[in-house]
């Protein structure tokens, strides 16, 4: 079966642009997520619209800051510091990769944490390692919306081996801790793991984020594992494809996602419930 990111993120997001209306009433306002995007990355170029899109869907106001890519680190920094300081604004995400002379740590732990709606500012990453995520912080997009994608295709969790290819801070670390919350045990390969197939065909749950197109073949996974493939890729004829060659993988796999129309749209949307978090914590603490 091959579970639809796109349509189970398009529900997800109806639901959503059914709360937002309500907001109006309630808080007097809708949340308003602010996007920084530094230079002309052409991936990231696509993220930020999509990101815009998804708001135009769900009701948010937004607001795109596109700066040159020879932007300085204080510009940034000066940026992010007026942006927490602004009370209509709720969340705020900075596009990443960077540039080079802008440091990506400095620029996560500048982030107001309570407005930092990826996930990825210490607080909020100690919070997700310290205890069981709860509402009170905000878990990255990505790990998120594969827990969603999971639990939509009917995949337990709980006692399964669950093998996670790669360890980004964005995707691998905490995609980990997620799958080990809900009792599945857990194996981290990276590239320095030796004899990865035999590893990766012991999983029940196979999660891909290495960022190497059609990395994963039919041989290395078992049969009727459920796969997510988190690979934004361009095959040798430089159409878009996953870290997961689905042609091979797609006949031994009880679920998989498909790229495009996967992981991708659930990002973007965890996305959107995390800038709604954001939002509604800071309405109900006044
Ligand atoms: N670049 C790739 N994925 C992400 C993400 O989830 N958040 C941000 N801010 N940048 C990214």
């Amino acid at each position: 079966m091959i579970i639809s990111g796109k349509d189970l993120a398009a529900s997800l997001k109806a639901a959503m642009a059914e709360q937002v209306a309500a907001f109006p009433e309630q808080y007097g306002r809708v949340p308003h997520l602010v996007v920084i995007l530094v230079g002309e990355d052409p991936g990231s170029q696509t993220y930020v619209r999509n990101k815009e899109k998804a708001c135009e869907v769900v009701g948010l106001k937004h607001t795109t800051y596109r700066l040159p890519a020879d932007t300085s680190e204080a510009a940034v920094l000066d940026l992010i510091a007026s942006l927490n300081a602004d009370d209509g604004v709720d969340g705020i995400l900075v596009q990443l990769p960077l540039p080079a002379q802008i440091s990506e740590p400095k620029v996560i732990e500048a982030i107001a944490h309570e407005k930092d709606v990826d996930g990825f500012h210490p607080l909020n990453t100690a919070a997700l390692w310290q205890k069981r995520p709860n509402a009170s912080c905000t878990v990255p997009c990505t790990p998120e919306g594969i827990i969603k994608l999971l639990e939509a295709g009917g995949v337990e969790i709980a006692g399964k081996h669950a093998v996670v290819l790669g360890r980004s801070q964005i995707v691998g670390l905490p995609v980990a801790k997620l799958l080990l919350d809900r009792n599945a045990t857990v194996t981290i390969c990276h590239s320095r793991t030796r004899d990865l197939a035999s590893v990766t065909r012991q999983a029940d749950i196979l999660v891909v984020a290495i960022g190497r197109a059609k990395f994963v073949t039919g041989d290395m996974v078992k049969d009727g594992a459920a796969v997510i493939d988190v690979g934004m890729d361009r095959d040798e004829n430089g159409k878009l494809c996953g870290d997961v060659d689905f042609a091979s993988v797609e006949p031994k796999a009880s679920v998989i996602t498909p790229v495009p129309g996967g992981v991708g749209p659930m990002t973007i949307c965890c996305l959107m419930e995390n800038a709604i978090g954001c939002f509604l914590r800071k309405m109900q603490n006044r």
